[in-house]
Parts: C-alpha cells; sequence; structure tokens
C-alpha cells in the first residue's frame, strides 16, 4: 500500500533545499505538504513576503506534490494527529534552536502509530536566511511595503512600532532583534513620530515643520528600509490639504497616517491641558476623514482616528461616542491616546471598543503608562503599540554627554569608550568602503 509523508514548509522562497526534501519524500509515498499559514509563521519570525494562498499556489505545481493543507501553528501536532503520516521529512537543521522542541513532539506524536521522522542532510550553500538577507539588500516596492501593515494586522496578536526621525533611526528599527526562546523578536515597523521629526529638526511640535519638511525625513528612510510606516500625521490639516497628504503618503508606499481630532494650533498631547488645546467637532473630524478616503487611491492605505478625549480629561463615554462616530466616517482604526500613568482609562475603553460590531485595529501608545507590557496591550485587545519618542530621547542624552565630556576634558579619549566604533558603521552600512 502507498505510504503518506508529510512535510510541514513555509515555501516564503522556494529553493533547491526544499526540492530536494520533497524529492526525498516522494520516494518513501504520497507527498502532503502541511502549508504553514501566516499566523504560524509570524508566531516565530517575521510574516512571510507572500500570502498563504500564493504560497499554496506555487507549492502545489511542484513535482511530487499530492497535496497541500493548511498548517496552523508551528507545532506539527494537530495535523499530524489529523493525517496520520508514516513519514514526517525534514531538513535536519531543526535539531538545535527555536524549533529543537517542535522538533521532539513530531517525533513522540509519530509514534503512536509508527510513523518515522526522515531528516534530509540540509542543503549547503542556500538557505531562506540567506535569501531574505539578500531580499532585504534589493529593497521593497512602495505597493509591498503599504500593503504589508495589512497583512502584519491578520497575521500577528501585536504589533510593535518605534520612532524614526531619520534615516539612522530607520536603520535601527529596521535591523535590531533579540532572539528569544520563542523566535526571534524585532520592531514590526516606524513610527514617523511629528514630535521627533520636529525635535530633531529644532523646532516646535506645533505642525511648524510641514508635510514636505516630513516627507524629506520619510525618503531618507524609505530608500534605505523595508519596514511598513505608520506616518503621524498630526491634525491633517484642512480638509483639502489632507487629501493631498494622504497621495502623497500612499505614492510613497507608507502604510497608514494617524491624525488626531483636534483643531486650530495644534500642541503635543503629552502636555494635556496645561496647554490650550482643542478638540475639533465629531461632525467636522468626520467629514476630514471622509474626504481622505475619497482621496485614497489603493486598496491598503489606512486612515486611523486619534482619540485626544482621554488626554483631554474628558473620560471614555467621550471617546466611545467619537470612536463610534469616526469608525462610521471610514476610518480604518482607533488610536486611543492617553497620559495618564496608568493604562486603566485605556483598558476602560478597550473593553467597550472590542464589542462594536464593526471595530477596526485599535492603535495605543503608552509614554506615560510605560510599565504596561504589550501582553497586556495584547490581551486587553490593542492591535498595534506604539514606542512614539524612546529613539531620539534617548539619542540626545548619549550625544549630550559626549560633547560636555569634550569640554571637559579638552580631548575625545574619555568618551571614546562610550561611542560606536568606526568598524561599526562600516557594518551597519555596507558599500562604506
Ligand atoms: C508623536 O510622537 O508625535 C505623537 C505621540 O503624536 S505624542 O507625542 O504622545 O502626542
Ligand atoms: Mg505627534
Amino acid at each position: 500500500m502507498t505510504k503518506s509523508v508529510y512535510i510541514g514548509m513555509s515555501a516564503d522562497l522556494v529553493h533547491p533545499g526544499h526540492i530536494n526534501i520533497i524529492k526525498r519524500a516522494a520516494e518513501l509515498g504520497e507527498v502532503t505538504i502541511g502549508l504553514l499559514t501566516d499566523k504560524a509563521i509570524a508566531s516565530y519570525k517575521r510574516v512571510p513576503f507572500m500570502a498563504w494562498e500564493q504560497r499554496a499556489e506555487v507549492v502545489e505545481s511542484l513535482k511530487g506534490v499530492v497535496r497541500v493543507v493548511p498548517q496552523h501553528t508551528l507545532d506539527y501536532v494537530p495535523n499530524l494527529r489529523t493525517y496520520q503520516p508514516d513519514f514526517v521529512v525534514h531538513g535536519d537543521d531543526w535539531q538545535t534552536g527555536v524549533q529543537a522542541n517542535v522538533r521532539q513532539a513530531v517525533i513522540d506524536v509519530l509514534a503512536e502509530w509508527g510513523g518515522k521522522l526522515v531528516e534530509v542532510p540540509y542543503t549547503q550553500g542556500v538557505s531562506s536566511t540567506q535569501l531574505n538577507k539578500a531580499l532585504k539588500e534589493i529593497g521593497t516596492t512602495p505597493d509591498i511595503r503599504r500593503a504589508s501593515l495589512r497583512r502584519m494586522l491578520h497575521a500577528k496578536p501585536i504589533l510593535r512600532f518605534l520612532d524614526l526621525h531619520n534615516a539612522l533611526s530607520g536603520l535601527i528599527i529596521e535591523k535590531a532583534f533579540v532572539d528569544t526562546p520563542t523566535g526571534r523578536r524585532e520592531f514590526d515597523g516606524m513610527w514617523a513620530s511629528s514630535l521627533t521629526d520636529s525635535t530633531s529638526k529644532g523646532k516646535p511640535d506645533i505642525e511648524a515643520v510641514d508635510t514636505t519638511g516630513r516627507v524629506n525625513t520619510l525618503n531618507e528612510v524609505l530608500e534605505v528600509t523595508t519596514k511598513p510606516i505608520i506616518y503621524d500625521g498630526d491634525t491633517g490639516g484642512k480638509p483639502e490639504h489632507f487629501q493631498f497628504t494622504v497621495r502623497t503618503l500612499e505614492r510613497l508606499g507608507v502604510s497608514a497616517i494617524i491624525i488626531e481630532d483636534k483643531t486650530g494650533l495644534k500642541k503635543n498631547s503629552l502636555f494635556g491641558n496645561d496647554v490650550d488645546q482643542t478638540q475639533d467637532s465629531i461632525e467636522a473630524f468626520s467629514d476630514k476623514i471622509r474626504m481622505g478616503k475619497l482621496a485614497q487611491q489603493s486598496e491598503d492605505f489606512m486612515i486611523i482616528a486619534r482619540l485626544e478625549s482621554l488626554i483631554l480629561g474628558k473620560g471614555v463615554d467621550h471617546a466611545m461616542e467619537r470612536a463610534e462616530a469616526f469608525l462610521a466616517a471610514g476610518a480604518d482604526g482607533i488610536m486611543i491616546h492617553s497620559r495618564d500613568k496608568s493604562p486603566d482609562e485605556v483598558f476602560e475603553f478597550c473593553a467597550r471598543y472590542n464589542k462594536l460590531e464593526n471595530r477596526k485595529p485599535l492603535v495605543a501608545v503608552p509614554s506615560s503608562y510605560n510599565k504596561v507590557t504589550e501582553e497586556q496591550l495584547a490581551a486587553n485587545g490593542i492591535n498595534v503599540v506604539i514606542y512614539a519618542n524612546q529613539l531620539l530621547r534617548s539619542a540626545y542624552p548619549a550625544m549630550l554627554g559626549t560633547a560636555l565630556s569634550i569640554l571637559e576634558h579638552s580631548r575625545s579619549a574619555e568618551c571614546d569608550s562610550r561611542m560606536m566604533p568606526i568598524k561599526e558603521i562600516l557594518e551597519l552600512i555596507p558599500g562604506t568602503k
């Protein structure tokens, strides 16, 4: 009788290593590919370049593959129990690292019906990791980058964004990672903060840096990164001007703009009622959202409405009324802002917001309530957490410290150990020499 063989794979970038595994599997029997869903892949590494359906189309056409089924978790066990294959075939490169536990679980569950794990020697000279790196160096396109935010929102429980203010900050967000027992952790994208962009230009955060100036910063960042960008659109300006901003951002490949429901001379929210701040009327702000949505050319660009009710001490009822109105006007998401030290009021809002029938992604900016963890935010339904200014605020004291040290010692030797070695510049920015 024909034996059955199961292979779990992501197949985002199909290479000879995959073909080798499928060939070996086909010699053993009838091959079923358990194609990891976007969610399963995103649970331990970045969201794949191609959607599940696209990857399935590729894999289905490979010689030796009889069927493709979704594998919803990195853990093979649920699918293996369903299909009870005689063999699982995998490359031998998962014996250590993040996947070692997954491998052991495969061996254990196969033993229940006498199935076997067959490991194929790793194909030297080509790997998905290398291909991914090469792809990053090639870059991305505006269309792919713009759409990547919506894809990530579908695939991951919570997305993590960090402030940009120049190309170098963009590179940090693009490249920084830590390896954890459950996989690689990195930033999902960049927040084009008005506060940090204005501050880095030595101007106050009152829309004094105009859209052209802000777009200059974006262009620097877009040149050297691939991750999605959420743009801080302040109040959005006049509705007629907002329409142009939407089109400019879309064309550049920015994924979303967040506009705040304030009017008049904008002041930074973190000053709350300490400064004069006026909230826009529901009607006028809804009109602005509608006009933005009408101007939009692509399917995937998002206009997110930011609620200033809690900032201005007007409470959760006030914020909820606005959330409902702005969603009805076509907003693709809501950002709930607060400058409280505790997340309680934000979470009270979340509980009510989560019950809305046409609930859309919810964004939080925990600058003041900074003890809250991403896990807590996600548990309360927050879909995007924005660390809105931490990169700029950490760069400033570091630079000031160096300047003072040179002044104090009349030389740079004392601050040398605190600085980035020149060699690291060459690694960070290839092509320097
Ligand atoms: C920004 O980063 O510019 C923001 C967030 O708008 S906040 O500074 O908290 O208002
Ligand atoms: Mg801002």
